[in-house]
């Protein structure tokens, strides 16, 4: 087996266009992860952030595992954080690498795609740190279909942090408008949206801190994405398990309702929750999922 990273161009992953995967066919599974973040194990131990082989064993155990699933997801996306170490600094390459190494193993026929989060694009991203991910994942924003399904994925730290990135807040804002209207006039089943860093973490209303979108774009944020009719946001970032329900009364009386999913880490917890994945299931009415530590992964 050689599974490799889908690296989206233009925008839109080949091969899972709305004319390849627009109709739903049947329910299925796909899995979520967050946080895979080779190297912060050791930093959370003191250490310089240069060994991450407790990071690599929780990799390896996860695809065994997810390899053992019958029926097999449809696919797997690790919400950001891939690494660790930022773009053009000390390990990163190495980390990149590695973590490419033992997701290789996963079954060759359940895609693979990623978002990109802060330690994916720097806190700060600039040019140049854009630029060696693209190179190693291609689009930092883009969107994908899969029976009858269109997902977005977005790039949270280029909402947070657009100082250095020139134009890109504004060009991403004005492409996810676009995407939007389209989920809207399209037949999908569902729209869903990947986003590293949650739009809140534990509350809609809890003030700005280091970990969810802050409120003067949260709020805008959940609008847009009640309008297109995204019921479900996944994330990740937090390193626990935490999310909720934001709802909001239309004028015909309807209650809009987005469920942020922050799910945690394959890697460090932050919280009281073990090192696991998210499976998702993609039913035609709803969709539902849950989190399993790595020793309980169910293979059915
Ligand atoms: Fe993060």
């Amino acid at each position: 087996m050689n599974n490799e990273f889908i690296k989206v161009e233009h925008h839109e992953a080949a091969g899972f266009t709305k004319d390849e995967q627009g109709k739903w066919v049947e329910p299925y599974k796909f899995i979520f992860i967050a946080d895979p973040q080779p190297g912060l194990i050791d930093v959370c131990h003191k250490g310089d952030g240069s060994k991450w082989q407790a990071e690599i064993l929780n990799m390896n155990e996860a695809v065994t595992a997810i390899n053992k699933m019958q029926p097999r997801p449809k696919f797997l996306l690790i919400g950001g954080d891939i690494t660790n170490a930022f773009p053009g600094r000390q390990y990163h390459p190495e980390q990149v690498r590695d973590v490419r190494q033992a997701f290789s193993s996963l079954d060759s026929t359940i895609p693979m795609f990623v978002a990109s989060g802060n330690h994916d694009l720097d806190d700060k991203p600039t040019m140049k740190t854009m630029e060696i991910y693209r190179q190693s994942f291609g689009d930092e924003y883009y969107t994908f279909w899969f029976g009858g399904v269109f997902y977005i994925v977005i790039s949270s730290q280029c909402i947070v942090s657009p100082d250095g990135t020139g134009s890109l807040y504004q060009v991403q804002e004005a492409w996810l408008e676009e995407q939007l209207e389209m989920a809207l006039s399209s037949s999908c089943k569902h729209v869903v949206l990947f986003m590293h860093i949650p739009p809140f973490a534990d509350h809609p209303d809890e003030p700005d801190f280091y970990f969810s979108i802050p409120k003067d774009h949260r709020f805008k944020l959940l609008e847009q994405f009640a309008d297109a009719g995204i019921k479900k946001v996944f994330s990740g970032h937090l390193h626990r398990n935490a999310g909720g329900v934001w709802t909001r009364k239309n004028p015909d009386e309807s209650v809009s309702k987005v469920e942020v999913v922050a799910s945690s880490s394959l890697g460090q917890q932050l919280g009281q929750d073990k090192a696991g994945v998210r499976v998702v299931r993609v039913l035609e009415k709803e969709i539902t999922h849950s989190y399993y530590p790595l020793a309980e992964i169910p293979s059915q």
